[in-house]
């Protein structure tokens, strides 16, 4: 795992949205896993922009969701799949043919995770993850406590998600459970960035980088990816000891 500071919010999502433009020119045919929420959300933003104007053939790359609130419909604004259709699918015009996500109004929530780890080993594995991290050290859902041998699975949510969550919803919304990849797919992703900004990150990223890796602090297995990335601004560093990041 690498640390690496940028000067702001800006600087590290052109860098994580080029990321994506350089694995799709490499590997047209790539498996991208991207998470909802505020922190990639000017990645996601940068990267249609540049392909748009770059006008690259995506036409072969696949597209997953990290995770979703169970119980919500796509159509919730909010919801991770709300936030995919208008961050990607709609600037890019991707097909459903092209993205494959979580569906947590789904019946069989089990049957869910099957089908999603399937797609994922047909692929041939995740090319490129980008993930954010929770203020209890969350991955996706990978709520504290939870086992790092897990692939695709429903948990029920930690009450800090469930209070942090309000913040995507204009109106209260009941949050119970979710449904996510597991860390096992992240420690097995080719690439993993981890981004986070601001100075209410800063505690969270400086356990996630410094402190022993514990599936009660589930981002510290960032620790063990050989080719995992933390990326911050610098508020979000700011409480790094910068004489162990080379
Ligand atoms: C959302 C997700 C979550 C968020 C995390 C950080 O799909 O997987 O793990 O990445 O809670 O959220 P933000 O970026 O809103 O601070």
């Amino acid at each position: 795992m690498k640390v690496l500071i940028y000067e702001d919010y800006k600087s590290l999502s052109e860098f994580a949205a080029d990321e994506i433009i350089r694995l799709l020119r490499e590997k047209p045919a790539a498996l991208v896993c991207l998470a909802s929420g505020d922190s990639p959300k000017l990645t996601c933003e940068l990267f249609s922009k540049k392909a748009r104007e770059e006008n690259m053939d995506l036409s072969h790359f696949t597209f997953i969701g990290l995770d979703e609130w169970v119980g919500l419909s796509p159509d919730t604004e909010g919801s991770c799949e709300n936030d995919f259709k208008k961050r990607i699918f709609e600037p890019l015009g991707l097909p459903s043919s092209q993205y494959h996500l979580f569906n947590g109004l789904s019946d069989n929530l089990e049957m869910e995770c099957v089908v999603m780890d399937n797609f994922i080993r047909e692929k041939g594995g995740i090319d490129l993850m980008i993930v954010g991290i929770g203020m209890n050290g969350h991955i996706g859902f990978n709520e504290p406590g939870v086992d790092f041998n897990l692939l695709s699975h429903v948990i029920e949510l930690d009450q800090t998600t469930i209070a942090v969550g309000q913040k995507y919803f204009k109106q209260p919304v009941l949050l119970t459970k979710g449904i996510t990849l597991g860390l096992a797919h992240v420690l097995a992703a080719k690439k993993v960035l981890l981004i986070a900004s601001g100075i209410k990150k800063a505690t969270v990223i400086k356990n996630a980088v410094e402190e022993p890796v514990h599936n009660l602090f589930p981002a510290s297995i960032m620790q063990q990816h050989p080719n995992g990335f933390i990326l911050v601004d610098v508020a979000a560093g700011s409480l790094l000891d910068k004489t162990k990041i080379d």
